[in-house]
């Protein structure tokens, strides 16, 4: 087997002597002397140091936050920097009109947006205005404005093509002084692995752990569980949509966006593209944030994960998974493999919001998920309504559904709003007191009874269309 490399800007470098615990950014930086690549916030919020970096199983390039990434999480991969994507001599059709239309002013933030407008132009060769804002989102800019930059977008013209890339090619265990890397090719290799060592840590995206200070004191045994190629399909199968753990979020929009559209919305707003590059809807129900984006919405649609434990398959309902703050029912060593989502019957709706403090790149304050049968007379046969945001732990609201069943939609507005603020003790924090969250929860209600009463409604108000 060849050394551990990676393929930067289209050169093979051989990562064997360097720290597999490093951040990408900081390899790119410093000793790769790259320096278009930016620090900003090294939380994932900026886009200063976006990349552009090859899916697991090949294809067409992503962008990713680099200060998010492990070196050693990389592997085998493609990397793009934007000295990759053009030089001063010879700068890219996106670096000269961004510099034509003014686009770029301290230009501090601008190889980011190179490399963001890089990929949605090698995605889409004619995107839409809400593509445009949508890919930009991950990316901050505190000086130039976007206007400028969406309207530099529309203006340019050449070939924004990059060449597909291979998958992610083998590799060996890496270790530095402080962190160990395994990358096992099965879930049963995987569960061997976290058995028998300590301090090990399943590592999907890492855009939750890798933020996660972990004490000087432990030496990670990060697990990679990317590489488990049962763990990166997603398919349709008796009606059901099974969701490898592996799967980043950005590949199962194109399911989310044909089988529950809601959903795909709330995936959307899901961080940035940089981010749902990345993150796994498997890593966001280990987090057990009680904000999490997506546990709503699995619970409302009767979502299901099958977990590896004690060296079998088993499988649990999303909304028993939580037991408390951040806390799952999962054994240290339990491994989710996958995702199973119902196909709703076609006679339910379903419907799915998230209110937070910006529409981009912000976790929620508040959210919900709701799947509700109403007959001909607008009666409530059945009904599942779902929350983040207002409990310890993400909440299906049983009491809200027993009042709803058997009442007709457009007469259960104010029994709804005083049974939701008897059941619920939403947290205060910096997202919101538990007031705020309170009042959000019977908008989101009363905004859910309207949508039955009369689907072609739009409540929506802050889309770009
Ligand atoms: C800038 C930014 C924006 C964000 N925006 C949002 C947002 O809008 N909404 C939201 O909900 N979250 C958001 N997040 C949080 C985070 O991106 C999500 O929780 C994400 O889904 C985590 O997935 P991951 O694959 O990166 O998990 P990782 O970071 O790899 O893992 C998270 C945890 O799950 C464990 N784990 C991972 N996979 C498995 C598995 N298969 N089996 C067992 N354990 C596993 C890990 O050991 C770790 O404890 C954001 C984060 C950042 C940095
Ligand atoms: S430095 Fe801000 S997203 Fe990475
Ligand atoms: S050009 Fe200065 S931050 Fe964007």
């Amino acid at each position: 087997m060849k050394k551990n490399h990676i393929i930067l800007n289209d050169n093979e470098i051989d990562i064997s002597k360097s720290d597999p615990n490093s951040s990408l950014l900081d390899w790119i930086r410093l000793e790769k002397q790259l320096h278009g690549t930016k620090e900003g916030c090294a939380e994932g919020d900026c886009g200063a140091c976006s990349i552009l970096l090859s899916p697991v199983n090949g294809g067409k390039l992503r962008p990713a936050n680099s200060c998010l990434l492990k070196l050693g999480q990389v592997v085998g991969s493609s990397v793009y920097t934007v000295e990759g994507l053009g030089s001063k001599k010879l700068p890219s059709p996106i670096q000269n009109t961004l510099t034509k239309y003014g686009g770029s002013q301290c230009g501090f933030c601008t190889p980011g947006f190179v490399i963001a407008i890089t990929s949605l132009l090698n995605h889409k060769e004619k995107p839409t205005e809400m593509d445009i804002h949508d890919a930009l989102a991950g990316n901050l800019c505190r000086c130039t404005g976007y206007r400028s930059i969406v309207e530099a977008i529309k203006k340019i013209d050449g070939d924004i093509h990059l060449p597909e890339c291979s998958k992610w090619s083998k590799c060996m265990n890496s270790k530095s002084e402080t962190a160990s890397f395994f990358y096992p090719v099965s879930v049963e290799e995987a569960y061997e692995l976290s058995y028998k060592n300590d301090n090990t840590f399943y590592l999907s995206g890492g855009t939750d752990l890798n933020l996660i200070e972990i004490s000087p004191s432990i030496k990670p045994n990060y697990i990679l569980l990317n590489r488990i190629p049962s763990l990166n399909t997603i398919y349709e199968k008796n009606n059901e949509i099974h969701i490898g753990a592996s799967v980043t979020l950005e590949d199962t929009l194109p399911y989310f966006e044909k089988f529950f559209p809601p959903f795909a919305e709330i995936i959307r707003r899901f961080g940035s593209s940089q981010i749902r590059s990345q993150a796994t809807i498997a890593g966001n129900l280990c987090t057990a944030s009680p904000i999490g984006d997506t546990a709503p919405s699995l619970m409302a649609l009767g979502a299901s994960v099958e977990i590896f434990s004690n060296k079998k398959f088993k499988y649990l309902a999303v909304e028993d998974l939580f037991t408390d703050y951040r806390k799952t029912v999962l054994n240290p060593n339990d491994i989710i493999t996958s995702i199973i989502i119902p196909l709703p019957e076609n006679e339910k709706f379903y419907y799915a919001w998230k209110v937070s403090k910006r529409h981009d790149q912000d976790i929620s304050t508040t959210s919900i998920g709701a799947l509700v049968n109403i007959n001909k007379n607008k009666v409530i046969q059945s009904c599942r309504i779902c929350f983040g945001g207002l409990s310890s732990t993400p909440l299906r609201n049983r009491k809200l559904e027993d009042t709803l069943i058997g009442k007709d939609i457009n007469f259960a507005m104010d029994e709804a709003e005083r049974v939701t603020k008897k059941t619920i003790k939403p947290l205060s924090d910096l997202r919101g007191s538990s007031d705020y969250r309170a009042d959000l929860a019977v908008g989101l209600v009363k905004r859910l009874l309207l949508s039955l009463s009369n689907q072609k409604l739009n409540l929506e108000v802050t889309r770009v269309q």
